[in-house]
């Protein structure tokens, strides 16, 4: 499906009056299209931090931010999270259509059988630093399977490099944080599925029994679906802006992985909690804090609040907010977690009333609540935004194989209005 025609729209500059195509997308988004505007005019456009450009035609995920809906290839967030599992709807993002019963299982197959790393991978977390962030650990993973797997110049090499990524990224996040602690790598068990492998690699130790908890298991499937996509946001373009260099397919997750890791992106998730436990620290009080956020003069923002698309409460963290409550629960709502929970919940009840708020249409976003489950699931703070990218893998790999696919297809290369000094001379 391609956007359909919709009219024209007129641009008149300098005497001149120009017409501009508008183009609608399947749900009635429309665009004016300004692909011939510099080679027509000599004119740019000028669009800093993008919020008015589209970049591409995508037909992976939809995102009304006004009504609060989030669709993956058509299906609502709230269908995938209550009856899918996050490698079904990895199937769905990358492949365009939900998997029968036999299709899933061969590619369950597949990811299972590849989850194991080379060996000699080993030697490239020894030479990281303990004290290194896993995110960059992680990123130059990421790049690093470039170096033990070649660059796919067929369609079932492609596969293969997706089945690969998937399978291998869990491993590398569990051996990045074994490596931060000193403990033995955990090697990954062909009999668990996605989510518990993850968590027996990241907090089994050798020498005793673990048995993984279905509850949390599930709380963390449910986490990885509803990040799994999220249509242009900043890592999603890196992906593209850098595969659309012909760069291959593991450099431009690793590019993806380094977008996300900022705290206007990915990286709230982890400033949430290091907010809600600063308010802990504090007085409890949520006033003070919340009086920061508002001030001009001070940098502090409401961490997991606002969104450049959702102008109404994010879909996701409706459906975070319940899970919280039931993994909180699960591990322990009398001790610290359920005090954060807590904070949480009588932050946002205060935010939503507070005038700042309201007039600017700031909402919970997906990070307000995903790292309170995160903490009570015992994943230590610094690997919350890895989980968010082991999550945002499949939107991520079906992004960039659109991309690469689209019959538009060109390098991303924008443009800019040059303030610098003008010719001189020395
Ligand atoms: N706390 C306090 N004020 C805020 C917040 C916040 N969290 N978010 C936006 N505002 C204010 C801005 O100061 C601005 O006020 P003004 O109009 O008086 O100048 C107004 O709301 C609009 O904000 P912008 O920064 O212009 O919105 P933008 O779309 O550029 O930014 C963003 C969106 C980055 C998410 C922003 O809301 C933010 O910084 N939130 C906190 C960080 C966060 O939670 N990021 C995760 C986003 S979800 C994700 O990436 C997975």
């Amino acid at each position: 499906m391609s956007a359909k025609s919709a009219g024209e729209a007129t641009l008149q500059y300098d005497g001149k009056s120009i017409s501009l195509p508008v183009v609608e997308g399947t749900e009635g988004e429309r665009g004016i299209d300004v692909s011939r505007l510099r080679s027509d005019t000599g004119l740019i456009t000028l669009d800093p931090g993008y919020g008015n450009t589209g970049s591409c035609e995508s037909a992976v995920t939809f995102i009304d931010g006004e009504k609060g809906i989030l669709r993956y290839r058509g299906y609502p967030i709230e269908e995938l999270a209550e009856k899918s599992t996050f490698l079904e709807v990895a199937y769905l993002l990358i492949r365009g259509e939900l998997p029968s019963k036999a299709e899933f299982a061969e590619f369950d197959n597949e990811v299972t059988l590849h989850t194991m790393l080379h060996e000699d991978f080993k030697k490239f977390f020894s030479a990281m630093p303990k004290s290194a962030h896993p995110m960059p650990v992680t990123a130059a993973a990421v790049a690093a399977l470039a170096t033990f797997y070649p660059e796919p110049d067929t369609e079932e090499m492609l596969q293969r490099a997706v089945v690969r990524l998937i399978a291998k990224y869990s491993t590398l996040a569990a051996f990045a944080y074994k490596h931060s602690l000193g403990q033995p790598f955990m090697y990954p068990r062909n009999s668990l599925d996605y989510a518990s492998n993850f968590l027996h690699m990241m907090f089994a130790v050798p020498c005793e029994e673990y048995q993984v908890d279905p509850v949390i298991a599930r709380a963390l499937d449910l986490l990885l679906i509803l990040h799994a996509d999220h249509e242009q946001n900043c890592s999603t373009s890196t992906v593209r802006m850098v595969g659309s260099s012909r760069a291959p397919l593991f450099a431009s997750i690793s590019a993806g992985i380094s977008a996300l890791w900022g705290s206007l992106h990915g990286g709230a998730n982890q400033r949430v909690i290091e907010m809600l436990e600063q308010i802990q620290a504090e007085d409890g009080s949520a006033d003070r804090f919340l009086e920061r956020a508002k001030d001009k003069n001070d940098t502090t923002r409401l961490m997991g609040f606002g969104h450049r698309v959702y102008k109404s409460y994010d879909p996701r963290a409706a459906i975070l907010k319940k899970a919280c409550a039931d993994v909180v629960d699960r591990t322990g709502a009398n001790g610290d977690i359920g005090q954060l929970l807590e904070i949480a919940m009588r932050l946002e009840e205060v935010t939503l009333r507070d005038d700042y708020f309201v007039e600017r249409r700031l909402y919970p976003n997906v990070d307000f609540y995903s790292g309170v489950i995160y903490k009570a699931m015992g994943i230590p703070v610094n690997m919350f935004t890895v989980m968010f990218a082991m999550g945002r893998l499949p939107g991520w790999i079906a992004q960039w194989i659109e991309m690469r696919r689209d019959p538009a297809f060109r390098i991303g290369r924008p443009r800019q209005i040059y303030v610098g000094e003008t010719e001189r001379h020395l």
